[in-house]
């Protein structure tokens, strides 16, 4: 029998390793993708044998380095805390492995540049975990501004707030050391936020930023950035961890020339909104954008399976399953993936220079 086009091997088998673990398994059941999981590894024994068991996957190792050189594996997922990404990165790049590493992809803007370049002259194919690119409702607003004329953007404006990441559906800790995260919730959370701004509103130009740190935890609670983009739009993002017991939401508003879009995510009642000028609102809830991945994907819906329709239509995990489709077919076919490692640089720039501005008081210019 010859073997599947994917080879993969996951290093990280917590809280996201799992996720990703459970898409690629249902793009594997759903025969979206030529694919097996070839391996898995995790430092932790038994979170290590829970995902081995609950994925039916036999092969596993401690040391990541072993997975890596596994001639089993031809694609390599990174999905440990951010600390350790950079090692793992270029030990799959010397190896000659397609690489997915989760976002962010190091500590500072130069350190992910310097993993782009190496992926680069490695020359394999790189893909980061920005994955609200492949949100419904996110990838439905983009439709509606090609769809519609909006006309120029204006003011776009994200609230992000996330309970603190440390407990409920986060098992570990490691968050708040700044040595492992690298910094709170504007690197490790609304790095989202941050890259789905510059995907609408392009490049950013000047950065205005203040971070807190009202927890007394190693690492900020709370930033709020004004950002400058290219063709003069002007986006803020606010963004918090709390002790509140309430879902984690973000929301973003975005207003045009011609019209209004609000999106709400994360919340159980997800929605996209819009309106033009001179027409009345207009509210979609999921049953009315759920298939908007699929036409995004170029997959034809009357030719999907059951199985494959509800991975890339079920709320929350379809951005992972979507995500890793693309990355996987990019390999496939030799094509560029984005978000790769240099939208994942690019974000990590508007990071460093929030931070330098919250640090200097002052407006930074990225030239
Ligand atoms: N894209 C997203 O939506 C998203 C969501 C959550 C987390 N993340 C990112 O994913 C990464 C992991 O986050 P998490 O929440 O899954 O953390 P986690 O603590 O739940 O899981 C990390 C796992 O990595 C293992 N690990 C640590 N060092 C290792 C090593 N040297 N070799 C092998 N395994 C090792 C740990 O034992 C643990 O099981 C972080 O970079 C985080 O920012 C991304």
């Amino acid at each position: 029998m010859s073997q599947p086009d994917i080879r993969l091997g996951l290093i990280g088998t917590g809280t996201i390793g799992k996720m990703h673990l459970l898409s690629l398994a249902a793009l594997r059941e759903s025969k979206l993708i030529d694919l097996e999981i070839s391996a898995i590894c995790d430092i932790e024994s038994s979170t290590l044998k829970n995902a081995s068991e609950l994925f039916e996957v036999e092969t596993t190792y401690s040391d990541y380095q072993n997975l890596i050189d596994d001639e089993d594996v031809n694609v390599v997922y990174v999905c440990t805390p951010t600390n350790k990404h950079r090692d793992m990165v270029i030990a799959a790049a010397k190896a000659q492995k397609a690489v997915f590493c989760e976002k962010p992809l190091a500590h500072s803007g130069p350190q992910a540049q310097d993993l782009y370049m190496i992926t680069k002259s490695h020359n394999i194919q790189a893909a980061i975990g920005l994955v609200l690119r492949f949100d419904q409702f996110l990838v439905h607003a983009k439709q509606l501004i090609q769809k519609y004329d909006f006309g120029k953007p204006m003011l776009a404006h994200i609230r992000d707030d996330q309970r603190f990441p440390v407990d409920y559906i986060y098992a570990s800790k490691w968050r708040m050391d700044r040595s492992i995260a690298g910094g709170g919730t504007l690197i490790e959370h609304s790095i989202h936020d941050i890259d789905v701004l510059q995907w609408f509103f392009g490049p950013v130009e000047h950065v205005y930023a203040t971070v807190n740190n009202f927890n007394g935890f190693d690492v900020e609670d709370h930033a709020s950035l004004v950002l400058t983009h290219h063709d003069g739009c002007v986006s803020t993002l606010d963004s918090v961890w709390h002790w509140v017991e309430r879902p984690n939401e973000r929301r973003f508003e975005f207003f045009f020339e011609n019209g209004y879009l609000g999106i709400k995510l994360e919340s159980d009642k997800r929605y996209v909104e819009y309106q033009l000028k001179g027409e009345r609102p207009v509210k979609l809830w999921a049953e009315s954008v759920n298939t908007t991945l699929i036409e995004h994907l170029d997959l034809d819906e009357q030719n999907l399976s059951t199985e494959a329709y509800e991975t890339l239509t079920q709320v929350g995990s379809e951005r992972y399953a979507a995500l890793s489709y693309s990355f996987l077919k990019s390999i496939r076919d030799q094509t560029e993936m984005v978000p790769g490692f240099k939208e994942g640089v690019s974000a990590h720039r508007i990071v460093d220079a929030a931070y330098e501005s919250a640090d200097k008081a002052a407006r930074i210019s990225l030239s």
